[in-house]
């Protein structure tokens, strides 16, 4: 199976952009200190698929969230990886097909979908640089 490799060097805090991995969209966000708080602050008995930022990224890099771009419903591709696009109230990723939303760590708060967005594996090979698969 193919492997994807993503420089991290010109995604800004704050900012998510979209790539491929296995012909799906991943998309790789940097986020804020305020998003990371965010994410940290919410019971875990508040989720519907309970799991920790820190879960769904690697140690030192709490900062990057890196998700598959394919909502857990019926497969759309959620908004808010894209410039000025709709986030949703929960700050995250908002699937425009059924009105799931997510939060700042991808992870589902309102809506029909019954997973968070997955999370593949990866493995940093330098600050700057993730292969994913
Ligand atoms: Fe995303 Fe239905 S496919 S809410």
């Amino acid at each position: 199976l193919s492997t994807t490799e993503v420089d991290l060097s010109s995604i800004e805090p704050g900012q998510a952009i979209t790539t491929s991995f296995r012909k799906q969209p991943l998309f790789v966000r940097n986020l804020t200190q305020k998003e990371i708080a965010e994410a940290d602050a919410v019971p875990l008995s508040d989720l519907r698929d309970p799991e920790t930022l820190e879960q769904r990224t690697k140690e030192g890099h709490k900062n990057w969230l890196i998700t598959l771009g394919v909502c857990t419903h019926l497969g759309c591709v959620p908004l808010g990886a894209g410039e000025g696009e709709n986030r949703g109230p929960y700050g995250g990723y908002f699937c425009p097909c059924h009105g799931s939303m997510y939060d700042t760590a991808a992870r589902i708060r309102q809506g029909p979908a019954p997973k968070n967005l997955f999370v593949p594996d990866y493995k940093f090979t330098s600050d700057t640089s993730v292969l994913v698969g």
